[in-house]
């Protein structure tokens, strides 16, 4: 059975191709239309994972789509109605938008696909969240927990799910899989929302830049709790509240938060001021993220232990864009009573292409249980040959080399601290970079930080680097708890440097001590890994710098091209792709000089 997963109309587009039980391709929007954070109807991602199958879409069974587009319009339109005389102002814009091709969804589909309507479904949005972390995962019978934004109503949900068995829910003996949400917090208490009023406040961009206000939290103290528990508050059956008169979001699409969260929080953070920690109005923001982070993690742990508590299960598998907070899944991990947590490489609305089609093919189309392929590469795979020759073409220095002399070669070029721009197969789904698509470097020395923000990514720099070490080597220099390595498989996870290594990784170190350690298998990454052993031959260490492979404001690069113009336009040393390096010009000539000096 072939089945179509989308995503689209909000943040994130994606399409994703399941076929006979298993996903075959899945690509984000914005990695080939180059434009970040794609929100438009996914037409490149959807016409790439058909071409790398060959398929028609008539050849489809059917297209699934990652949310029921029609309740989550009655939801705009009740909020908005319910504000109103306020919202009187914004309601023409929310309809504007609301009622354009995002209601009509299955005319869009048909329309551009032409393909039969009665084939297109509509899954809920959470259940789409829910199955991309569930079935994705190793686990055969695990409780679940999404977390996001919103969807139609729900912005968290609490459930459990079964693979090759059922758990005895009515209804719910669906072939061998069950995946049941036993219950939900609907709009507009959201964790969520949350997190991204207290971004927009703190002068981030919505939907973007939440991880900056995590980075940011750790140079704070969390000063202001009773303020933020002022703003949200627990609620006696263990969920969560906010209270409405301090935000704007329930009601506008163009504010978050109202003028009594101003006079509760003090004046917001004008995003085109820099943020400077040393100072006390710098001092005063990080103060504000670490708290909403504390207040954050503090929640999902309660609602993590009281779900392990309910289940007795030891696996929690956990999905929805509050998933990708590195700091809260490690406490919940430690502190939850799970003994494992699951995150899916694309837990956030990109990732919900591939949980919509699993969820129609195991528990609408009631197909029997498959065991999903322990990793993120499912996009567009790079091509060695243009790369040769582009940069030949364009004069640059190109080594065509067999993987060990490549390997060997690329280590010295790092253990000399220059930076890599590494492109290996097939591009990974998700936002981070998994060593497909990556920018690596030596993690040693503080300068290479300030190096990259300078040169390549123009980003702030309060945000820190990650670091990607083998498994063999991952507890000598990180402090991982009982499943931290699993949560490490796709950077879900921050934890703690061991304090006798952080000199030594001062690139890779976070301010409080941690890192979003990137644990690497060699069945995961074969060639980065044996780039990682061959690094700790020279440096003794076998660590590396681990960034996305792109600038600011760009996507991540996707084909050896794009990765060859990025290489040109910034300060990248080296470029390798399947068996090509592509050294600069420049740097050659440097490195002759240097050693004909020594
Ligand atoms: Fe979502």
């Amino acid at each position: 059975m072939k089945i179509l997963g989308i995503s689209a109309h909000y943040h994130d587009s994606a399409a994703a191709l399941v076929v006979d039980g298993v996903p075959v391709a899945a690509v984000q929007e914005e990695r080939l239309s180059r434009r970040k954070n794609d929100a438009g109807f996914p037409l490149n991602a959807i016409e790439w994972c058909l071409d790398h199958v060959k398929l028609d879409p008539g050849d489809l069974d059917a297209v699934v789509f990652y949310e029921r587009s029609m309740l989550k319009f009655a939801r705009i339109l009740t909020c908005t109605l319910r504000a109103f005389p306020r919202s009187w102002r914004s309601f023409p814009h929310a309809m504007k938008n609301t009622l354009s091709e995002k209601v009509w969804v299955r005319g869009v589909i048909a329309s551009h696909l032409g393909v039969d309507r009665r084939k297109i479904l509509f899954t809920g949005h959470h259940e789409a969240h829910a199955a991309a972390a569930f079935l994705t995962s190793p686990s055969r019978r695990a409780a679940i927990l999404t977390a996001d934004g919103v969807g139609e109503w729900a912005t968290l949900t609490a459930g459990v799910g079964a693979r090759g068995e059922n758990l005895g829910a009515p209804g719910l003996q669906t072939g061998g899989t069950s995946l049941s949400l036993l219950r939900e917090i609907r709009f507009p208490h959201s964790l969520g929302m949350l997190y991204s009023t207290f971004t927009a406040y703190l002068g981030f961009a919505v939907n973007e830049d939440e991880y900056k206000v995590m980075g940011l939290a750790a140079y704070g103290r969390p000063t202001m709790l009773d303020q933020v528990r002022k703003v949200i508050r627990r609620t006696p059956d263990g969920a969560f509240a906010i209270v409405p008169e301090y935000f704007e979001y329930q009601t506008t699409a163009t504010r978050s938060y109202s003028s009594k969260f101003v006079d509760l929080f003090g004046p917001p953070r004008p995003s085109y001021e820099p943020i400077d920690v040393e100072t006390a109005a710098g001092r005063r923001f990080a103060d504000i993220a670490a708290s909403v982070q504390r207040v954050l993690e503090d929640t999902l742990v309660e609602i993590a232990r009281a779900l392990q508590q309910e289940t007795k299960l030891p696996d929690l598998c956990f999905g929805g864009g509050v998933a990708l907070n590195g700091v809260a899944n490690a406490r919940i991990l430690t502190e939850s009573g799970f003994e494992r947590v699951f995150v899916p490489p694309a837990p956030g609305d990109a990732g919900c292409a591939v949980g919509a089609a699993l969820y129609a093919d195991r528990l609408y189309f009631k197909n029997p249980d498959r065991d999903v392929p322990d990793h993120p590469f499912w996009g567009p795979a790079v091509d060695a040959d243009h790369l040769a020759r582009a940069a030949r073409e364009d004069d640059q220095l190109v080594d065509e080399l067999d993987d060990g002399a490549l390997i060997e070669r690329v280590a010295a070029d790092l253990a000399a601290n220059r930076i890599v721009g590494w492109m290996d197969g097939a591009s990974e789904y998700g936002p981070r970079a998994l060593g497909h698509r990556s920018l690596l470097a030596a993690p040693h020395a503080i300068g290479m930080r300030a190096r990259l923000n300078r040169d390549i990514k123009h980003r702030e720099e309060f945000r820190p680097f990650a670091p990607v070490v083998t498994a063999e080597a991952a507890d000598r220099y990180f402090e991982l708890p009982a499943g931290g390595a699993r949560l490490a498989r796709f950077m879900s996870g921050v934890f703690p440097v061991r304090p006798e290594w952080r000199a030594e990784l001062a690139a890779v170190t976070h301010v409080d001590g941690s890192a979003r350690v990137q644990v690497l298998e060699r069945s995961m990454g074969p060639r980065l890994h044996a780039l990682l052993e061959a690094y700790g031959r020279r440096r003794g260490i076998p660590v590396l710098l681990n960034t996305s492979f792109n600038v600011a404001g760009e996507p991540i690069v996707n084909t050896a091209l794009e990765g060859y113009s990025t290489f040109r336009r910034c300060g990248i040393d080296a470029l390798v792709a399947g068996s090509a390096v592509v050294t600069k010009r420049a740097t050659a000539s440097a490195k002759r000089a240097k050693e004909y000096v020594a």
